[in-house]
């Protein structure tokens, strides 16, 4: 029900379908009261949410029965509903058992039906917390039991990281998809973001990848790129209503306090039909209607910008300017970074936005630290301000000081070397004539073509072919190497973008001869095989085995389980989710650009 369709970081732009109603990740789920929908459904309605969730313990408690959720609130979009463990949170002891509640939520046809889980608060103990986490778990299996329709199993675990672990490791177990971080609002009401972060991290890392992850109240939109970054898929507010009822208007920024507003209100689609003399002499409930749909529409346009940098690869660079704006995320996003490890397994080599320094954080990213770790040479290296380097300094075999370290020349095309923005750093478009005619230039591109291979693949080139039987075609414009041919065949060409080779047809079939199984490999059943010779995609439910040091992006080779050549592409998914997804593609077919690639 649920697959991946663009990714940076660990955020991921998904599509979610339940009882036919479909919702696209990142997805924020507006709190809807169940009994004063008006006017909110409506304007929730206008500006386009595809879900909300609302509480279906309020709903009990009144003896609303037997109607579709969906026809008493009239939206027919995905509905979520509590459980009522958040009432009791506030409150304190609710009177509806687990069972109750599931049974309700199905009965009264909710899409996602939360089971009653133990809220445990940060305050609490190691010992109450771990029976929370128990009482939980038992709580999910008698849910399961009780219905087949679709569950929230929310993750607790309070303040303890090996009690969240446990709990998702319980959880995770059961099967089912979508799991709820819970325990997390008094966090976030006390700015402790790193908690919030370091909570849904854990989770996931204890989850299958294809976890459908639901950060419970995470309401406002200045935390919402770094949680889209951390793993989250999905958020619920009642922000937008909770803070326009003490004049407070959201920002993708922070929070502006409409007492305090002297000059100019918050710019917004909504605000700006109104001056601010206007929104400040109208009588409280009109203002606070305005103002929560101020707070909604803002809500859901940095969900909007947030997949826009998802499909740009730029979630990254985004969420550094975001966490700008409080001390207190700048040290959720570095809690962040200490998850390296994790991170890098999702991390594909390469992104269409290049990397833009804000900062001593921008180094940590997983891309670049990867780099660091496996290229970065110890010996100094020479300085050169323009980009890219060997094009001003001519044919030489040596090391460069960049911004990110000492690397080998060779890299110097390759992404991020070239593809990154440092103060003091320029690009010049031109370049110098002498150097990229000389004869030196060329046998230096088949060193440099060798070296990047090597990077790549993890062999060199001319472990593939003699280096002095290859031809290779040069851009007359810019002086960069484009193709590399065996007799007359195209074997690979280096992309422009990112300074990566893309294999062609007789490439990807040299390098499955000379590389080790199960090398640079996604393994599949032989049944499958004439599928993907037509050229088809490959879905990751076809996936057998799949090489583990493989990221997204990367160049591909499809085989059946006796390692017999299939095909070759590109990789959409990492390998632990190739492996675990049922839905979705996992590598994007290339065998039909072969007729292409000719010329
Ligand atoms: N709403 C906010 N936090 C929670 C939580 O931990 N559990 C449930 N069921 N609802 C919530």
């Amino acid at each position: 029900m649920f697959q991946i369709l663009h990714r940076d970081g660990l955020g991921r732009i998904g599509e979610l379908i339940v009882n036919n109603r479909k919702i696209t990740t990142p997805a924020l789920l507006p709190v809807v009261h169940p009994f004063m929908k008006d006017p909110w459904i409506q304007i929730i309605k206008e500006l386009g949410f595809e879900g909300i969730i609302t509480n279906s313990y309020i709903l009990y408690k009144r003896k609303f029965n037997g109607k579709d959720i969906h026809d008493h609130l009239g939206f027919n979009g995905l509905i979520m509903t509590d459980s009522g463990t958040f009432q009791d949170y506030v409150y304190g002891g609710i009177d509806a058992t687990n069972s109750q509640m599931v049974s309700y939520q199905e009965m009264i046809k909710s899409d996602i039906i939360t089971i009653r889980d133990v809220f445990s608060l940060p305050e609490d103990s190691w010992e109450e917390v771990n029976n929370g986490v128990n009482e939980t778990y038992n709580r999910a299996i008698e849910a399961i039991k009780l219905t087949d329709k679709y569950l929230a199993l929310p993750i607790q675990g309070g303040r303890f990281p090996d009690l969240r672990a446990k709990s998702a490791r319980l959880m995770g177990s059961l099967n089912n998809e979508y799991f709820p971080i819970g325990g997390i609002v008094p966090l976030m009401e006390s700015y402790n973001y790193s908690s919030v972060v370091e909570a849904i991290i854990i989770s996931k890392m204890n989850l299958k990848t294809n976890a459908v992850i639901h950060a419970f109240g995470a309401g406002h939109p200045m935390f919402f790129s770094l949680l889209v970054l951390s793993g989250a898929d999905v958020f619920d507010s009642s922000a937008y209503i909770k803070y326009a009822r003490d004049g407070r208007i959201l920002t993708n920024e922070g929070t502006v306090e409409l007492n305090y507003v002297s000059e100019e209100l918050p710019q917004s689609a909504i605000l700006d039909k109104y001056t601010l003399k206007e929104l400040k002499g109208m009588d409280e409930s009109e203002r606070t209607l305005i103002i929560a749909k101020h707070n909604l529409y803002i809500s859901l346009n940095e969900i909007k910008r947030i997949k826009e940098e998802i499909r740009q690869e730029n979630l990254w660079n985004y969420t550094e300017y975001r966490i700008r704006a409080h001390p207190l995320l700048l040290e959720a996003y570095r809690k962040l970074l200490t998850f390296y490890d994790y991170l890098e397994k999702f991390e594909s080599r390469s992104k269409r936005s290049p990397v833009f320094y804000t900062g001593e954080e921008t180094f940590l990213r997983p891309l670049i630290k990867r780099v660091v770790e496996k290229e970065g040479k110890k010996q100094d290296g020479i300085q050169i301000n323009k980009k890219p380097y060997s094009f001003y300094l001519g044919p030489v075999d040596t090391i460069i000081k960049t911004p990110f370290g000492n690397f080998s020349i060779y890299l110097d095309e390759t992404y991020p070397i070239a593809q990154s923005v440092f103060p003091g750093e320029y690009y010049e478009k031109e370049f110098k004539e002498e150097i990229i005619k000389s004869e030196e230039w060329k046998d230096f591109l088949i060193r440099k073509a060798n070296y990047i291979f090597r990077y790549q693949f993890s062999i060199p080139l001319s472990d593939i072919v003699d280096l002095d039987e290859i031809q290779i075609r040069i851009s007359k414009n810019t002086g960069k190497l484009r193709n590399i041919y065996l007799n007359d065949k195209l074997l690979f060409s280096l992309r422009a973008e990112d300074g990566l080779f893309t294999l062609a047809y007789e490439g990807a079939k040299l390098l499955h001869q000379k590389l080790e199984r199960p090398k640079q490999r996604v393994f599949v059943s032989k049944e499958i095989s004439s599928f993907l010779e037509e050229g088809k995609n490959l879905f990751s439910k076809f996936v057998i085995n799949v090489d583990d040091s493989l990221r997204p992006g990367d160049e591909v080779i499809v085989v059946d389980e006796e390692d017999q050549f299939i095909t070759f592409g590109r990789a959409i998914l990492s390998p632990e989710e190739m492996k675990d997804f049922k839905y979705g593609v996992a590598v994007k077919n290339r065998i039909k650009s072969k007729d292409l690639e000719k010329d």
